[in-house]
């Protein structure tokens, strides 16, 4: 097996990684890195719980491998809060009841974070939209979605 040192940042930090030419960006975060925030679902591109940012587009990361992250900027769930403060999205989702077991939440933050980034105000079908490729068994949707568009009022 070949393995690669690859450079890229993670959370806003510079970090360098010796990754096997088959780890996954999945797998290099949780073992590697230590971002178990990251969560492992299906680890066939069906569920959306590994969703990370790459250059700002959310990615499932359990379909990408590390080398493909060479000079690339990879956000994380752990990197959504600012010292100690969390970003409103998270705020939102903890005010309006949206995470029951959890095991969605890391990812669903992601692609609204992501979609927040680029679309401050988002509409109910747009949110629909970001959100499709995550799934949640818990909680119907509604709250996950009353968590986003309060998240867009809060910044
Ligand atoms: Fe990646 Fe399910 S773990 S999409
Ligand atoms: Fe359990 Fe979404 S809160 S899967």
């Amino acid at each position: 097996m070949a393995y690669h040192k690859i450079t890229l940042t993670v959370n806003g930090e510079a970090e360098q990684v010796d990754v096997s030419s088959n780890m996954t960006l999945l797998r290099m975060l949780r073992e590697k890195m230590g971002k178990t925030g990251t969560k492992n679902g299906c680890a066939a591109g069906e569920c959306g719980a590994c969703t990370v940012m790459v250059d700002g587009e959310p990615v499932n990361s359990c379909m990408m491998l590390a080398i493909e992250c060479d000079g690339k900027e990879i956000v994380t769930v752990e990197g959504l809060a600012d010292n100690g403060h969390l970003a409103p999205i998270q705020e939102a989702i903890i005010d309006s009841g949206g995470v029951q077991c959890g095991f969605c939440t890391p990812g669903i933050l992601i692609a609204s974070q992501a979609l927040l980034d680029r679309n401050p105000n988002p509409s109910q079908a747009e949110i629909q939209e970001a959100l499709v490729g995550n799934l949640c068994r818990c909680t119907g949707y509604v709250r996950i979605i009353e968590a986003v568009q309060a998240a867009a009022k809060m910044v």
